[in-house]
């Protein structure tokens, strides 16, 4: 499972990069918004700067709704660098510009996808990936990850190639899930990758040996 991270931030980006485990990095409008960036030309130039940080496929989101804007905007920020996966949303317009970017070899990251019936338009238009939006499944009382397993099952099943990206990730138990449910990619906030690493006995373990290693010297 490849891990992606999700945020804008470029502190943030440095760090999980730093540490070695990173494959990529996805955004979106509010990511944005939350870092202060502002203007086209700001938007792109931020997304040069984390295709230069990460060796990996950055996902840029569209803004337009209508088919011919997707494209146009599509095209513009797959100019910016070769790294760059087009995100554009599951609405009906969002589908055929996926199946017209798989066509003419731009990559797609289908976003906002809440059932296996949107999953399978996704692949059937040729996404590159898909993002189920886990997190928010769980917020509004159903089991997220169990639509990770549907949609993993139905991909290989029908021989669907659309990589399976969970996004909308909350903790480390959603990242471990996503990777028992077969998830290709789990797109996660700093904060979840972290909490990976944590544990008490580890923390314990490792204070006893370090107070026995003062025996040894
Ligand atoms: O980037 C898409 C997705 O990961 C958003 O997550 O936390 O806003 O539901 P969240």
């Amino acid at each position: 499972m490849k891990f992606f991270i999700d945020t804008a931030n470029l502190d943030q980006i440095r760090e999980a990069n730093e540490l070695g485990i990173l494959d990529g990095v996805t955004t979106n409008p509010s990511l944005m918004a939350k870092e202060g960036i502002k203007g086209e030309q700001a938007i792109f130039q931020h997304y040069k700067t984390i295709c230069e940080l990460v060796d990996g496929d950055v996902s840029a989101e569209v803004i337009s709704t209508d088919y011919k804007g997707i494209l146009d905007e599509a095209q513009k920020l797959a100019d910016i660098h070769p790294n760059i996966v087009v995100k554009v949303p599951m609405i009906k317009d969002g589908v055929k510009a996926i199946k017209w970017l798989s066509e003419n070899g731009i990559k797609t990251n289908c976003t906002l996808v809440f059932s296996a019936g949107q999953a399978i338009l996704c692949a059937k238009a040729g996404a590159t990936y898909v993002s189920p939006f886990i997190g928010r499944i769980d917020d509004s009382g159903w089991d997220g990850v169990q639509l990770i397993e549907q949609v993993k099952h139905i991909y290989t099943v029908q021989g669907f190639e659309t990589k399976v990206l969970a996004a909308s990730i909350r903790n480390p138990n959603h990242i471990i899930r996503c990777a028992e449910a077969g998830a290709d990619v789990c797109t996660c906030p700093l904060d979840s990758i972290m909490g990976l690493l944590k544990h008490p006995l580890t923390d314990i373990g490792l204070a006893k040996f370090l107070e026995d290693a003062k025996k040894t010297v």
